[in-house]
């Protein structure tokens, strides 16, 4: 007869950490830009930055918590600069702020002219990621430790942003129960 090995339903949880520094969350991706990327301008087209910040966000945001995760906001993008065909993009992301499922991820954005080696700050993003379970189900992740003075500057600017998102989000689902047939 065959034996099935039954696997306790907490043995991820049990082999998943209590807390997690910020460098261990640490990611940094980069890629040329190439004719594909480009829009009529010859600049590259915000979606494939917007596409490639995600990604890099997901790692961070999968190495906190060692489990599958979904974005589940992105903040403002502003696209201050153009980047252009034949540059290198380059992307560091690492968490900022843990919740109870959910973590926030900054991600900075740099384009490198590989000719002169110059590099420019084009621009950065806050993504949320909720780390789920098989189900879909939001599931809690390790806390965070900020161990670095910009760490700890990051951790609580992004623990208010998420207050803020909290409160309009809230303001938002009063608003639309107030609505007449809403
Ligand atoms: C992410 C998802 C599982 C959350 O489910 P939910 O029922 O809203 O769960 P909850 O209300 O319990 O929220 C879970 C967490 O997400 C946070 N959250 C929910 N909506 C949010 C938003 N708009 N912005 C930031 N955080 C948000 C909550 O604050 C909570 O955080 P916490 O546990 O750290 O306190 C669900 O919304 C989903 O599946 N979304 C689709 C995700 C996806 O497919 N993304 C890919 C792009 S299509």
């Amino acid at each position: 007869m065959t034996k099935v090995r039954k696997r306790a339903p907490d043995d991820t949880t049990k082999a998943r950490k209590e807390s997690r520094t910020v460098c261990e969350t640490q990611h940094e991706t980069a890629q040329i830009m190439m004719p594909q990327h480009e829009n009529v301008l010859g600049h590259v087209f915000g979606g494939v930055v917007l596409a490639m910040m995600d990604t890099t966000a997901a790692v961070s945001a999968i190495r906190h918590a060692r489990m599958a995760c979904v974005t589940v906001s992105v903040d403002r993008v502003d696209f201050r600069e153009p980047i252009y065909v034949g540059e290198l993009l380059i992307m560091k992301s690492s968490v900022n702020f843990v919740g109870r499922t959910s973590m926030e991820i900054g991600v900075r954005v740099e384009a490198e002219n590989l000719l002169t080696g110059v590099r420019r700050h084009t621009n950065s993003c806050y993504l949320t990621f909720v780390a789920i379970d098989s189900d879909g189900k939001p599931v809690s992740v390790p806390a965070l430790e900020p161990e670095t003075p910009n760490e700890v500057r990051r951790f609580n600017a992004a623990r208010e942003r998420r207050e803020r998102g909290l409160q309009e989000r809230m303001s938002e689902s009063l608003r639309a129960a107030a609505k007449p047939n809403g």
